[in-house]
């Protein structure tokens, strides 16, 4: 599907009063049955909408989605002290990561991101590429030739490896007993389709007794890591660069206990799932389109010759930067935005007040014909110098934009290359499920079905 076909642009003028055109012929529709049925058919109703700002009301909420790169980025960078995370948000996350640094606001917010961001920074990340390749070659050491994987867990598997060693420096066996469990449960809990998403945690339904009992689990081993890492000797600490011992450097005030239990978890949630779909849908997208799948083996084969690939290495393999790029267009695992007004604000010409929910959705803005050509189709080759500097700024924003951007973009593209790679260089793949693939908007954008793929020894 094409989502948008012509497009008014946001340069129609408006005159002052109006009121954006809304989903359905009244001018007020409620729109709760259609966006829970199927939100993915109601997005694409958007984008067929031809305007820019498009009206809807979900649940007695009046939202408003934003289909243009000048509004995205007006929302995200230009204006962005005018706008929060907002309720919607707030509401879903807030009992399991209120005090992340995700949904903190304001100087609260500031403060955390400062003290984080090095952990984030290109030295400190570029420590990480040799778990994240070690990892991803015992993933292919799972794998028999002629086997079919189940791409999703597989690939959950191996993200959630790496998160707990680079964040955690926690063994593989930790990592399942007790991240998995807990990270499995959150999944469902905020599957949108399920009725525990509308119910706050303390009511005793299955999925929020699990939830509860595995987040008891988080705590404890989590208490356990870092009882054990007070007892440590300071060479032993200093010697650390997992994300868990920055942390503790913070002084109290900063980082007390409620704290970093929400932070360590904001970048698990937040990391793990996003991550393994990218990985998820390169291989489906690989397996689907051959002439590609071997353009990327004959680069890596050209450069690394058969050897582990290397963070250095990167920068040696454009072709397979460009297909990260287009996977994270077609298939962006954060497939919209939230945002909420924290005054009236102007958008396109249309007074808009606080109480509006703002949807920003990549998934509409990534398959936009005015910005691509042949928009459903996959062609990493699009991703040229000349392309991107005639780009719109915000036609592209997988990880978002603007102070609020995704503090774990470096880290998440250099984990997706690596793994590509790695397990590129020892299998191919054919496809077993078949396009067009059946999405589920959930709190990420998830296949419906399982993703197989048949991998055979190269
Ligand atoms: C392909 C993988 C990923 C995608 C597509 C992605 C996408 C995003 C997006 C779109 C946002 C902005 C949300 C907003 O403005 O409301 C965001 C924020 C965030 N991401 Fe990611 N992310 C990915 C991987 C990661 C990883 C690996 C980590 C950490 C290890 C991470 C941690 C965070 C955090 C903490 C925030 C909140 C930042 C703030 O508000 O200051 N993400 N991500």
């Amino acid at each position: 599907m094409c989502a948008h076909q012509t497009g008014r642009s946001v340069d129609t003028p408006v005159t002052p009063g109006d009121r954006p055109p809304r989903l359905g012929r009244l001018p007020v529709v409620d729109n709760t049955v259609a966006m829970l049925r199927d939100p993915l058919a109601f997005y694409d109703r958007v984008g067929d909408h031809e305007a820019d700002v498009v009206g809807y009301n979900v649940a007695g909420t009046t939202g408003y989605f934003l289909t243009h790169p000048d509004l995205i980025e007006q929302v995200l960078v230009t204006d962005a002290s005018d706008y929060e995370k907002g309720a919607l948000l707030q509401r879903t996350l807030g009992e399991f990561v209120g005090e992340g640094l995700f949904l903190l606001e304001g100087e609260e917010w500031q403060r955390q991101r400062t003290a984080l961001q090095p952990a984030f920074y290109r030295d400190r990340i570029e420590t990480y590429g040799e778990t994240m390749t070690d990892f991803a070659a015992a993933t292919a050491d799972e794998w028999d030739d002629g086997e079919v994987v189940d791409a999703r867990p597989s690939m959950q598997a191996l993200t959630l490896r790496i998160l707990g060693k680079t964040l955690l420096d926690v063994e593989i066996e930790t990592t399942a007993d007790a991240l998995e469990p807990l990270l499995s449960a959150l999944r469902h809990r905020l599957d949108p389709r399920t009725l525990s998403a509308y119910l706050p945690l303390w009511v005793p339904t299955p999925i929020n007794r699990r939830v509860n009992r595995s987040l008891s689990a988080f705590e404890a081993t989590l208490d356990d890591i870092v009882a054990a890492r007070r007892r440590e000797d300071e060479t032993t600490r200093e010697a650390r660069d997992d994300v868990l011992s920055l942390l503790l450097s913070m002084d109290e005030e900063t980082m007390d206990r409620e704290r970093l239990g929400d932070q360590l978890l904001t970048f698990l949630v937040a990391g793990h799932d996003t991550t393994s779909l990218t990985l998820s849908y390169a291989w489906f997208l690989l397996a689907t389109h051959p002439q590609i799948q071997r353009r990327l083996h004959e680069e890596l084969d050209e450069t690394l010759d058969g050897a582990t690939p290397t963070v250095a290495d990167l920068f040696e393999l454009p072709y397979l930067d460009r297909v990260l790029s287009e996977v994270l267009r077609l298939y962006p695992p954060a497939f919209t935005v939230f945002r909420q007004p924290a005054r009236p604000v102007s958008l396109g010409g249309y007074e808009i007040g606080p109480d509006a929910q703002l949807t920003l959705p990549q998934w509409l803005v990534h398959r936009d014909e005015r910005w691509y050509d042949d928009p459903d189709a996959f062609r990493p080759d699009r991703w040229t110098d000349d392309f991107e500097s005639t780009l719109p700024d915000y036609a592209y924003y997988p990880f978002g934009g603007g102070p609020r951007h995704c503090i774990g973009m470096r880290f998440a593209r250099m984990e997706a290359k690596l793994a590509l790679a790695t397990i590129a260089q020892r299998f191919a793949v054919e496809p077993v499920t078949e396009p067009p693939l059946e999405l589920a908007m959930q709190i990420t954008l998830s296949p419906a079905e399982p993703i197989q793929i048949r991998v055979r020894d190269r």
